[in-house]
């Protein structure tokens, strides 16, 4: 890093635009992690079942509130599970009592719980109109389903097939494509930026694909869409560090099962939420551009959502603190993405307005 770099720095409290906080004993164990660094969240709706109504987004996040630790301030912010079935009067009356703030599209088999997903765009054609007409954002697992595809291409060939046309379409539509992985997401959310953002995560920054078979299959590093080629790894920090305000924090934290990752089919997901905000910053750090991670943590996501930025402030110390290998939940466990890099930051408390 920079000799002149700053050791220590103080930053308003960012937010999480993409966790996984899942349910029950998990989310119990897990959720502790997002909310200690971060004001708020948005949350993914794949459980089993998938959140697909008002009403069951309504009832998860009373047990998102009442499962987080005495004394903590942290605001869920719920989303919908768009089916092939969803009804556009059931989002928008979502939408207008503020029990969610977006919908999320998984293209159907895409990934973990997406079996319920979108089989075909155009049968949520009446649904994406109504999200056009309210300014409801949609946010996208941009990932085709078709296995004829190679698996590194699914992401660029879902920009060339679905979403250019999408926007076309729907150009009052706010979106997200979620959790970036290639260069050319990156142009192209640089260039229909401010319909569309883009989050990024921690570990998109930190690995590449061969990252996941060095000396041996890592399946703890699998996740989807699957980290690419080293050249995108770099395109996609320049992208984050660059102060653009269509890129923002998302860390995609996603906890699985030690046994479920260790598995002769392996779950993909990357437990991150422990780690998240010291691998940002030595992201950020080596970049040479700590002066922007303000920017992308705290100020970009809730401008595209129209929401107000946080009052409260955490600093970020370059000193090395020990961070769980693992979490436990019963005689489970699940492990933390830790690299060495993120060992060398702590994040302080969280000091309010
Ligand atoms: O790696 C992933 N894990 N990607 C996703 O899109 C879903 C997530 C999960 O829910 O485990
Ligand atoms: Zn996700």
């Amino acid at each position: 890093m920079n000799s002149s770099a700053p050791n220590r720095l103080v930053i308003r409290q960012p937010d999480d635009w993409h966790v996984h906080l899942r349910d029950g004993e998990v989310m119990a164990a897990v959720l502790p992690h997002t909310a200690a660094q971060f004001a708020r969240a948005i949350v993914m709706p794949n459980l089993k079942p998938p959140v697909t109504r008002a009403t069951d987004a309504e009832a998860y996040r009373q047990r998102i509130l009442a499962a987080l630790p005495k004394g903590v301030r942290f605001e869920p912010l719920m989303t919908a599970y768009l089916t092939d079935a969803t009804d556009p009067a059931d989002i928008a009356d979502g939408f207008k009592r503020k029990v969610w703030v977006a919908a999320k599209l998984y293209p159907a088999g895409a990934t973990t719980n997406s079996q319920h997903g979108v089989t075909d765009i155009a049968r949520i054609t009446s649904v994406l109109a109504m999200m056009e007409k309210i300014g409801m954002p949609l946010l996208l697992h941009g990932e085709v389903t078709d296995h004829s595809i190679d698996i590194f291409d699914r992401e660029t060939v879902f920009l060339e097939r679905i979403l250019g046309k999408l926007l076309k379409d729907f150009p009052g539509l706010k979106v997200v494509l979620e959790h970036i992985t290639t260069a050319e997401a990156a142009d192209f959310v640089r260039s229909h930026a401010p319909q569309i953002g883009a989050t990024i995560t921690p570990h998109h920054l930190m690995i590449n694909r061969s990252s996941i078979f060095e000396g041996g299959v890592r399946p703890h590093l699998y996740c989807l869409p699957i980290a690419k080629r080293e050249h995108h790894r770099l395109a996609l920090r320049k992208a984050a560090t660059s102060g653009d305000a269509c890129f923002f924090l998302g860390t995609d934290t996603a906890p699985h099962f030690v046994h479920l990752k260790e598995a002769a089919c392996g779950c993909a997901g990357i437990f991150n939420a422990p780690t998240a905000m010291q691998s940002y910053a030595q992201v950020f750090a080596e970049e040479n551009a700590l002066d922007r991670l303000e920017a992308f943590a705290s100020l970009n996501g809730p401008r595209f959502y129209g929401l107000p930025v946080n009052e409260a402030r955490i600093s970020l110390e370059r000193r090395g603190t020990a961070v769980p290998d693992s979490v436990s939940v019963g005689t489970d466990s699940i492990l933390v993405f830790a690299t060495e890099a993120a060992k060398q930051w702590t994040v302080g408390e969280v000091v309010p307005a």
